[in-house]
């Protein structure tokens, strides 16, 4: 190592922190950058930053005056989503991983990667990226160290947490946080690894630059070592948005809502009720993670443990996500949409008439009418959270909101129905347990295939399936205030492939009958898969439905529950002897009940 990279890393460093320092050296000595920066979290600081990314192309400056401080990124055309094949837990046995994710020997993947991170940043600046995930200070709240060679990871992890030298104080000298390696090296998909060490409280990123892969606080830390760090401290780490929905009354009730990858979360966590819902309103905890614990009450806490939002840009328009809009219209970076003539950013659904002329996500001219998207499917904004207009009062509350409902949704264009209740916690579980869905751009890989995604952590759960289910039946014991658990899907289609149910703001309809539900306003109507609204409970009038079309959205047919029993048994077989006995009782009292 030279002796800049000494001076950098033990005398100019805002730390004493022993630990910190002596791993930010050895990956110094690994990678051999230029020069090592600490970032503070200043403004000055993403300022000179934002400058030097686009003096290096990495960011384009859209139209000041539409869209003040905001710039377009465009990421190498391969490497536009998460890499779910290429994504690794790495444990010191096989088993622990599951069946469900990728292993690789903790060894080895060092080893491999260590080929790979050798020198890779040679030229380059290391910066050292400390961050927050949760509000400063707050019980639940971790803090990870990223090293990464990436500004525009630098400028979006300022966005997405609580980045810099607040998160540093929070440290002090503890030994106690996440260690992020990542290098965006020749951004070859044959070259591309993202690898974590649950055991060591550590990942490794190589060779992307897209989000999902490299903003290490996001999917990595929070979800895939939040999963396993709660279940050795039990809590739950979950793929949730939070929303607080409060009544005429002023009663606030506080949600939580697992839906897969592009499956609705942003837009539920940000919905405007309809103007039939004079008096209610709906405000925004968080909009993709969910940290929960049992408070001092009994009650289930929630914490929103990111600080921004990266969410999907198609879409997105005045209609579906007003809160949205308003909240991209400033101080946003937007990777892979179009770019109009005037320097400001279109994708396919937005508002307003389709130019006729665009430059591409890929920077190619493109013109109305071309067969190809202008915008990627999976584009998307960064956004920081203070930019919602329906921003939680409680989103910075390090104790977080007590949660009343857990919600389970996926995307399926048959078989589920709108919306039914659980009979209870161990039958919630079962829900999300079984929860299908069919695929989306958001990771690579063919869209529109029904997977199994249980609880909408497939991708994201970072130790045995069958462990990770069994650590939700457990958590009822430490729970007295169990929140009630839903399942709903606004994707179901008619014969013509249209959807049946109108969604977005509309799915107020649907919430106020799950709000009624928790505090026993309503009685129910009992079905084989669960409680469902009695005809009339969810109201429609307004809505520019045939009345065929509830009938269908929330109907059960027996024929589609055939296959999807088959499917859901073979995701159970997977599982083995870690199949959780409860959950198996299930399955079987409700192949009993269907009869078949
Ligand atoms: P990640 O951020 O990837 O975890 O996804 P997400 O769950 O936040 O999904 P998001 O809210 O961004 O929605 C993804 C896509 O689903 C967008 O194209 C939305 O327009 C569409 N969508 C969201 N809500 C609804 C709905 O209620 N009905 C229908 N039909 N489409 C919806
Ligand atoms: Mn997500
Ligand atoms: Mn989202």
């Amino acid at each position: 190592m030279s002796s800049t990279h000494q001076a950098a890393v033990g005398h100019d460093a805002p730390t004493k922190n022993a630990d910190l320092l002596s791993w930010v050296t050895r990956c110094a000595r690994m990678t051999q950058p230029d020069r090592i920066v600490w970032c503070d979290g200043s403004e000055a600081e993403k300022k000179r930053l934002t400058e030097q990314a686009v003096k290096e192309g990495i960011l384009i400056p859209l139209n000041q005056e539409k869209r003040p401080g905001c710039y377009l990124h465009r990421s190498n055309p391969n490497d536009v989503a998460r890499v779910e094949h290429l994504t690794f837990i790495c444990t010191p046995n096989k088993t622990d991983a599951g069946p469900t994710n990728n292993w690789m020997d903790p060894e080895q993947a060092y080893t491999k990667l260590g080929l790979l991170f050798d020198g890779s940043m040679k030229g380059r600046t290391l910066y050292v990226v400390p961050y927050a995930m949760g509000p400063l200070g707050g019980p639940s709240t971790k803090i990870g160290v990223e090293l990464t060679d990436s500004i525009y990871v630098v400028l979006n992890m300022r966005i997405m947490t609580r980045m810099g030298k607040p998160a540093l104080d929070m440290l002090g000298d503890s030994e106690d946080f996440n260690r992020g390696l990542h290098s965006t090296g020749d951004v070859n998909p044959d070259r591309r690894y993202i690898c974590h060490f649950p055991q060591d409280n550590t990942i490794w990123s190589f060779g992307s630059g897209y989000g999902g892969n490299v903003l290490l606080g996001k999917k990595c830390l929070a979800l895939r070592i939040g999963s396993y760090l709660g279940r050795e401290e039990g809590w739950l780490a979950e793929h949730m948005l939070i929303l607080g929905v409060t009544d005429p009354k002023g009663q606030t009730t506080y949600v939580a809502a697992a839906f897969p990858s592009a499956c609705g979360k942003t837009n539920f966590a940000m919905m405007i009720p309809p103007k039939s819902y004079q008096g209610w309103k709906v405000e925004t905890v968080g909009d993709d993670i969910a940290w929960m614990r049992v408070g001092p009450d009994g009650r289930l806490y929630a914490i929103n443990p990111e600080a921004g939002y990266f969410g999907v840009v198609p879409g997105t328009n005045t209609k579906t996500n007003p809160n949205a809009m308003a909240t991209i219209a400033k101080d946003t970076l937007f990777t892979n949409v179009a770019m109009t003539a005037d320097g400001d950013v279109w994708w396919e659904g937005k508002d307003g008439e389709v130019p006729e002329e665009l430059v591409d996500w890929q920077g190619r001219p493109w013109k109305k009418g071309c067969p190809e998207k202008a915008a990627h499917p999976n584009s998307r904004f960064t956004a920081p959270m203070t930019n919602n207009p329906a921003l939680s009062p409680k989103a910075n509350d390090p104790q977080g909101v007590p949660i009343s409902a857990i919600i389970f949704g996926g995307r399926r264009s048959n078989t589920v129905p709108l919306v039914l209740q659980a009979f209870n916690w161990t039958h919630g579980v079962f829900l999300g347990a079984t929860m299908g869905s069919e695929t989306t751009a958001a990771a690579t890989g063919k869209v529109g295939v029904v997977r199994r995604d249980p609880m909408a952590m497939l991708p994201f759960c970072g130790y045995h399936m069958g462990d990770y289910l069994q650590h939700w039946l457990d958590m009822q014991k430490s729970i007295t205030h169990l929140p009630k658990i839903f399942q709903v899907n606004w994707f179901r289609q008619d014969k013509n492939g249209k959807y049946l149910w109108p969604g977005y703001g509309e799915n107020m309809r649907v919430l106020e009958w799950i709000v009624n539900r928790v505090h026993g306003r309503v009685p129910t109507q009992e079905t084989l898969l669960g409680w469902v609204p009695r005809q009339g409970d969810i109201p429609i009038q307004g809505l520019d439905l045939p009345p065929e079309a509830i009938a269908e959205a929330t109907s059960i047919k027996a024929d589609e529950w055939k296959s999807e029993l088959k499917s859901q048994e073979v995701f159970f077989e997977q599982l083995g002897t870690k199949a959780p006995e409860a959950l198996m009782l299930q399955r079987k009292l409700l192949i009993s009940r269907l009869g078949s």
